[in-house]
Order: structure tokens, then sequence, then C-alpha cells
């Protein structure tokens, strides 16, 4: 019933050069999607130039990497949901923790940001994730469980599609280690009866959980083999068309 999706998070990588050669690569690499979605989140400056080469390809989506609440006015730098939707959007990252731990973003800010996406008809990619200090403290599945209500506060979701949250343990980011499936499944599937406190079972069963942290060709089948895992949220090994396009045709 959950449709898989791997998503691509950028960061701040490519110039539009790089970024056209990698996404040629890509669509020449995995053909036309039937079972599966994928997105490209690219930096803001690439979005136009991403969009265009996706356009053929609706099954894979374009995403940005963050939002302001705000539609518009004088916030230098921010870059609004109506804005994302005219360029061609359909989803959005919100809360990821380099965003946290670098740029301020909290639970709240992060609520805010959920609700302007939604109601501009883009899909939130909601991230959550504990520090190595919170693990190694057996605190992960209160970390994300708080994360996970205090950015869904308030919010009125009438159909699971309209949001996906990403599971990212910090210390699995760009480090090469990995949660190992079982448990990673297993925090996910506390999220999800998380979503189901707050919106019902019926929701919560729609919501896709994507597990993000060092995913590569050589473990994404593993993790998709997972019952509560829907897909993945991918870094480092989203840059290269070969890596990415054998994580989109995960067996
Ligand atoms: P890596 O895949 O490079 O570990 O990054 C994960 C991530 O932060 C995706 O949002």
């Amino acid at each position: 019933m959950r449709i898989p999706l791997l998503a691509a998070n950028w960061k701040m990588n490519m110039t539009r050069r790089e970024a056209r050669v990698m996404v040629e690569d890509l669509l020449a690499r995995v053909g036309d999607l039937r079972d599966r979605e994928a997105a490209i989140c690219p930096p803001f400056h690439l979005l136009s130039e991403v969009g265009s080469l996706l356009a053929a390809r609706p099954s894979i989506r374009l995403g940005g990497q963050d939002l302001y609440w705000k539609d518009s006015g004088a916030f230098t730098g921010e870059v609004s949901a109506p804005m994302l939707r005219d360029v061609g959007c359909h989803f959005v990252i919100v809360g990821h923790s380099e965003r946290r731990a670098l740029f301020g973003e909290t639970d709240s800010s992060c609520a805010q940001k959920v609700t302007a996406a939604q109601n501009h008809g883009l899909v939130p990619i909601l991230c959550v994730g504990e520090t190595l200090e919170e693990r190694e403290a057996g605190r992960t599945q209160e970390r994300v469980v708080s994360q996970l209500r205090g950015a869904l506060q308030g919010l009125a979701l009438d159909s699971g599609e309209r949001l996906v949250v990403a599971y990212e343990p910090i210390w699995a980011i760009g480090t090469g280690k990995t949660d190992s499936p079982e448990e990673a499944n297993r925090t996910m599937s506390l999220l999800r009866a998380t979503l189901a406190e707050l919106f019902g079972e019926r929701i919560a069963a729609q919501v896709r959980l994507l597990y993000g942290g060092s995913v590569k060709p050589e473990n994404i089948d593993a993790f998709m083999a997972c019952r509560e895992i829907d897909g993945a949220l991918v870094g480092g090994a989203s840059l290269k068309a070969e890596s990415f396009a054998r994580i989109i045709q995960f067996q």
C-alpha cells in the first residue's frame, strides 16, 4: 500500500553542470519507475534546472531542502513554500539534523514549516534522529518520539500520503556507520505507533517512513526488506548516478 520512496538529499553540493551530467546519467540508468518513487532534493540554485530534466519522468520528483513558513516578505536568504511549488517541488525536507545542529532549527520551527508546506500542497519529509550520546544513554526512542510530537503538534492531517518521516540517527550520517536494519525497524515501528496516537491507525499506516544514514548500494536491500522501512533518504551515495540508480533499483 505504501509506495517505496528513495530520496536524494544533495545537501550543499553540485554545480549546474555536474547536476545536469548526473541527472542525465541517472535517467539513462533507471528507466520508468512503476512500483517505486524517487526524489531529488538539490540545493535551491539547481531546482529549476533539475526540475526541467525530471519533467519527462513523473515518478522522480523534485524536492527542496528547507523552507521558511511565511509566504513572502523581508526574510533575506529564505525560500517559501509557494516559491518551492512555483519551481515544481513536490517534497521539502524539514528539520534535517544538520539544520538543527548548525542553523538553530527547533521542534517548534519544524512545526511551523511542516504546516506551511502542507498548506501549500508540498509533502514535508520530516527528519528525526538521535545523537551518539543519546544513543549510548539508551534515549533513542524517547528522543525521536519527542521530536516527532514536537514537529507535528497541532497538525491536522487528513491523509498519511501528505507526510513522510525520515529516521536518521545522527551518528550514522556521513560516517559509513549504519544502524542495523532490525534496530532501525524497531525504532521506526515506534514512530508509526506515535503517528497512530496522533492521527489514528488508518493515517499512520499511509505515512512513508524512510531510513537515512550511510545508505549505500551495499546495504539498501537489507533496509528495504524491513516491514516498517518504506524507503531511504540518501546523502553521499545520491551524488553519483551509478550508486543512486542502484539504490532506486533495490531488490
Ligand atoms: P549520508 O547518506 O551521506 O550518510 O547522509 C544521510 C543524510 O543526511 C540524508 O539526509
